[in-house]
Parts: C-alpha cells; structure tokens; sequence
C-alpha cells in the first residue's frame, strides 16, 4: 500500500467528515447489504476500492458528532482527545507493563489520581476498563473477594447467598455482574425509586433487613449517579450510612453522571461520593472522550491487586523499573491505551475547561425543559434532574399516545434531522433528550424543538385526515 499517497486521501476525508453536516443516511439493513460488499474475498481489493471503503462506511455511518444527534449517552467531537485516540492507535501497545507503554503508563497513574482526588479517595486507586458495565462487575466482584477472601480460591459457596441491592432503574449490568460473579441475577435485589427516580433509603434499609431475616447475606449496594433513563442520582450520603450500619460494600455507579463532580456549582449530586467503596466513571459519556473510556476507582489502595488479580507472570511483568505494572491490578492482559486520549483533552482544556464544558451541559439541559414546560402540547414526564429531560408530545387528536410519539421519533430519526431515544416510565413512552454534547448551543436545542414540532404537527395532520377518511 502506497502509505504516502493513501494518508493524504485520508486527511482529505477527515476534513471532510469532520464538516459533515449531515446526521444520518437512513438505510435498511438490505439497502446497506446492496451498497457495500461485506463479504472478504479471496483476492484482496485495490488502493482505490479500500478509499471507497472508507467513504461508504464515512457515508452510512451516524455522525455522532453531530449536535442534533441527542440518542446515547455519549455524542460529540472532542478534537484534543480525537487527537489521543490517533496517537494511541499510532503507537499501539497495551496497557500491562511500563516496559511496553513507559508514557501511558505514567499518564494512566496521573489521571486515576487526578479522578481519585475529584471523589476524595485520599488513598485510593483505580484502573481503566473497558466501560461503565465492566467496571460494575469488577466492583461487585471485588465485594465478594473483600467479604470472601476464600473465595477467590476455591470459588463461592452459593449456600451462604449472597444479595446485591441496586435502584430499581439502575443498569442492566447489575443483573450481569450478579449473573458473572456466581451469585446469580435472582441475587439482585431492586429497591424502589421515588417518582422522580431516586432510590428510597427507608425502602434500602427495609430490604436488607427482610433479607437477613431470610438467611441471606447482604454484601454490595450500589448507588447510581445518574440513571439512565430519568438522570436521577440517590442519595449517596444516606446510603452511605445504611451501608455502614450493616457493613457492606457501597459502590457508586457514576458510568453516566459521574462527570458531573468537575462541575462546582452542580457536584452537590454527588455529595457523600468519598464515603464510597468504588466509583464508576465514564470520560467517554460527559467528558466526550472517544469510546471507550472508562474508569473504576477504588478508595483503598491494595483492593484491586487483592481482590481481583491472581497474577503469576514472570514472562510478562519483570518489575525492573522501580515503577508499578498496571497490568497488575487488572483482570485483562492485553488492554487498550484508553487514558492518553483523556490526558490530551484535558491538558488542553484545563481544570476551568472541563468545568465550563459540564455547566454549559446544565445550562441547556434546563434551557430544554423550560422549552418543554413552555408548550401547551409537549409534557413532562418527570422533573428534570439533571441532563435528561422525558417528555411527549400530546396531540390534539385523541390517539394512542406512546404510538404517535414513537412514530414522531421515527420520522425525526429517518429524516435525519434528529437522533433522540425514548424508554418507558411505567406505561408511558417518553421521549428523552440527553444533553451530553460538549460543542452543543443554545441554537442547537432551539432547532431541536422546531424540527419536532414541526413532524409532530405534519403527523397529527396527516393522522387527521386519515381519521376523517374513515
Ligand atoms: C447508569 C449507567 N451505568 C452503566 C452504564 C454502562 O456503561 P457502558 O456503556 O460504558 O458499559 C450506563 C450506560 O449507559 C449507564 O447509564
């Protein structure tokens, strides 16, 4: 391959990308099958057809840069960390000794200290996984060696039964984890939210007693901050005293909100996250850091090399450089430089950077409600808390309501105009806007909500002729 020539076709095409104005493509899994051939064939392809390639997979592609695209957690272009995630892919090497990856390695150590001072882990530690979900596991599985230390060698003996207690909105990975970890996903006790989404501490308190009272062993609680679908955080610091009250292990699942520390004015949703055992922290949702990037922090340094790693690899870790393998502590070998991307960003951006990024976040968050609270046919669901706002649209023909919405975030999606997802809150669908894009502006939400109005009004009139056909 003509290394020279096919770069500056590259370059070309990141620039072009990157002024991509457009969000999606709409095709049907067939049409897609038509435009590009999938299969690998015998005879490898030409320069030319590898730059189609790219342009295909560019084309089809959802910009998830785009500021109209509100659908995950994540979204956005951050172009220091963008710049990291080049260099790393540059230098490719893997995470498990300083012989291999000298600068990540340092690099990794300075940001797991930098996010451990954020959540008041004094002594604490960390490592990069590889997202929010593994780093739940790790932490539930962590729990179980710190309160079964026998465990980690003769496997977990199911007739102690040990119980897990989480939100009933938080992460599925919970269910995962308890599934992984040998005490199986019925070990999962779900305790209930109050309307706005947080977990209730009473109800906590009252379902590790009942669960005593069984025989059971209740070990892990986890706080989340914030839950996927309402944005809502638990009261951490009341948890944090149920979880001292019957010694159990406090984990605060912070994959989507954690960020939110960075902010001062709004990091009082946080408060008490130093009274946690671990914390979850995503960079690749908040902070706009290219996926993945994913951090699990600990409060005591020690916990991960005790309770996760069984490591006997004198192949691999020399220790001949005064300096700690990370490799150590972790339950992958190989692992992807995932901290460098992070550094660069927030070199650039600085401490005041970052913070102004998470405000602004807010600001339009609210900006979004009171856009939603201002229209006599759009409803909130469920008060805002903090990035997410869930709401519909209520037509003035009487119709199915999760129908017609579910149809209205159709045509926004199809159209290209807009990304944004929808989940239930009990019967109701609810449209969520997530506000996590960095870049976003005021104008951005602003054409958000005309781009909706605007289907939902061609819909229901549409829908009113149809109607009156019959
Ligand atoms: C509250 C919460 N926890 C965990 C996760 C999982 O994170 P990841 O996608 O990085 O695995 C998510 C993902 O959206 C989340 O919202």
């Amino acid at each position: 391959m003509n290394k020279d020539y096919i770069l500056k076709q590259v370059f070309e095409k990141l620039t072009t990308y990157l002024n991509k104005e457009s969000l999606i493509d709409y095709k049907a899994p067939f049409e897609l099958s038509d435009a590009i051939n999938f299969a690998i064939t015998e005879k490898g392809v030409s320069e030319l057809e590898f730059l189609e390639l790219i342009n295909k997979y560019l084309d089809y592609s959802v910009n998830t840069n785009h500021p109209q695209f509100l659908n995950q957690l994540y979204s956005g272009f951050n172009f220091p960390a963008f710049i990291g995630e080049i260099f790393t892919a540059l230098s490719n090497t893997s995470m498990y000794t300083y012989e291999v990856a000298p600068v990540a390695t340092l690099i990794e150590t300075e940001m797991i200290q930098l996010l451990n001072s954020y959540a008041g882990y004094m002594h604490g530690d960390g490592i990069f996984v590889s997202g929010g979900s593994n780093a739940n596991l790790i932490a539930m599985f962590s729990a179980r060696n710190q309160f079964l230390p026998e465990s980690r060698y003769k496997g977990y003996n199911n007739n102690i039964k040990l119980r897990a207690f989480v939100n009933e909105h938080a992460h599925y990975s919970f269910a995962n984890a308890a599934n992984i970890i040998g005490i199986g996903s019925e070990s999962l006790i779900k305790i209930k939210a109050d309307k706005n989404g947080r977990m209730i501490v009473g109800e906590l308190e009252k379902e590790i007693i009942a669960s005593k009272k069984r025989g059971e062993t209740p070990f892990f609680v986890a706080t989340t901050c914030a839950t996927t679908l309402l944005g809502a955080y638990d009261p951490i610091n009341e948890i944090a005293e149920i979880c001292q009250k019957y010694q159990l292990w406090l984990h605060a699942d912070g994959s989507f909100g954690g960020s939110i520390i960075l902010s001062n004015k709004n990091k009082y949703l946080l408060k008490g996250i130093e009274k946690t055992d671990s914390f979850a922290w995503n960079p690749h949702k908040l902070m706009n850091i290219p996926l993945i990037c994913s951090a699990l922090l600990v409060k005591t340094k020690g916990t991960l090399h005790h309770n996760i790693a069984d490591v006997d690899a004198d192949y691999l870790f020399h220790d001949l450089n005064m300096v700690e393998d990370l490799g150590k502590k972790s339950i992958q070998c190989g692992r992807r430089v995932d901290a460098v991307k992070l550094w660069f960003a927030w070199k650039y951006y600085g401490i005041k950077g970052y913070e102004e990024r998470i405000d602004n976040l807010i600001r339009l968050a609210q900006l979004s409600e009171q856009k939603v609270l201002n229209r006599t046919n759009l409803e909130l669901l469920v008060p805002r808390q903090s990035f997410t706002i869930c709401f519909r649209y209520v037509p003035e023909i009487e119709i199915d309501l999760n129908q017609f919405n579910l149809q209205l975030r159709e045509e926004l999606r199809k159209s290209g105009k807009s990304l944004v997802n929808y989940g239930y809150i009990g019967e109701k669908l609810a449209l969520r806007l997530v506000i996590t894009n960095g870049e976003m502006q005021e104008k951005d939400v602003s054409l958000f909500f005309e781009q909706l109005l605007e289907t939902a009004s061609v819909l229901e009139k549409n829908l009113t002729l149809e109607f009156k056909k019959y």
